[in-house]
């Protein structure tokens, strides 16, 4: 393991580049690998047992690309796969998990809404992490059933998709949540549709900045911080037809190389 190999970086598709974004701008001088395994998207209606196998397919794919940690930039992978990847690998592994924590620290109307896969939500680590910190305040969760596929079809931002969004958020809209937690890594990409959705008072977080800080702690804490002086490297790959994956990211006109991979 070198303090110049990338940090790797998966997800069941697109939606970790919302991650991987934050990531390389609080980390400027990193090198990056992001694998898009959008060929087996959506992860979170699979069961624990396929997560935890594609999650090691990832990982063992990132590791063979000298990664030097692991960011698994999806909900539904961490919440089921990450205590078997931190003990079969050597490697550091950083997980993303709906930001359940500071929604219910703040919120004034006592009701949050959290807006997950369903392989997020039906976790063991999803309930110790909610019991833990949101006993007291009610929790409306919902599965956001097709969404993840839309997404990857790179319709986040579509009318079909507002109306999807309005039918499924119904019981939160019903009740007055103040607070919405986005815990799917692909959501970030709906926030200009759930922005017109609900009204302005409701606070809508996701975890993108957080995995990142806590990606630069873990780096200082295991001396990994890149010390090379070259111009910092970003590779994507993904497992279909490149076109969604390079428009997510030519959206912010950086010369990101994206490749087709076989994975
Ligand atoms: N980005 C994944 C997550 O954060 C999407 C899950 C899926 O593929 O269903 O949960």
């Amino acid at each position: 393991m070198s303090n110049s190999g990338p940090i790797g970086f998966f997800d069941s598709g697109v939606g970790g580049t919302s991650i991987w974004k934050e990531v390389i701008k609080l980390l400027p001088g990193e090198n990056t690998i992001y694998l898009a395994d959008s060929k087996n998207a959506p992860y979170g209606e699979k069961p624990v047992e396929e997560i935890i196998a594609l999650s090691k397919k990832n990982t063992e794919k990132l590791l063979e690309m000298g990664s030097k940690l692991i960011v698994v930039a999806c909900n539904t992978a961490t919440t089921n796969a990450i205590e078997f990847l931190r003990s079969n690998y050597p490697v550091p592994f950083i997980g993303i998990e709906p930001a359940i924590k500071p929604a219910a620290l703040k919120t004034k109307s006592g009701i949050i809404g959290i807006l997950a896969t369903k392989g997020t939500l039906s976790s063991a680590l999803f309930s110790r992490t909610s019991e833990l910190y949101s006993a007291n305040i009610k929790r409306i969760e919902v599965v956001g059933n097709g969404l993840v596929a839309k997404i990857e079809e790179g319709q986040h931002n579509t009318p079909e998709m507002e109306v999807l969004l309005r039918a499924l958020l119904k019981p939160m809209l019903e009740v007055k949540i103040d607070y919405l937690v986005l815990g799917c890594s692909h959501y970030p990409y709906l926030l200009p549709v759930l922005k017109r959705i609900f009204p302005e008072d409701v606070t809508i977080i996701d975890s993108g900045e957080a995995v990142a800080r806590q990606t630069q702690r873990v780096l200082e804490m295991n001396s990994l911080f890149n010390l090379s002086d070259k111009i910092p490297d970003h590779q994507l790959y993904t497992n279909v037809d490149p076109e969604v994956l390079k428009a997510l990211i030519a959206a912010d006109q950086n010369p990101y190389k994206v490749s087709y991979l076989l994975f």
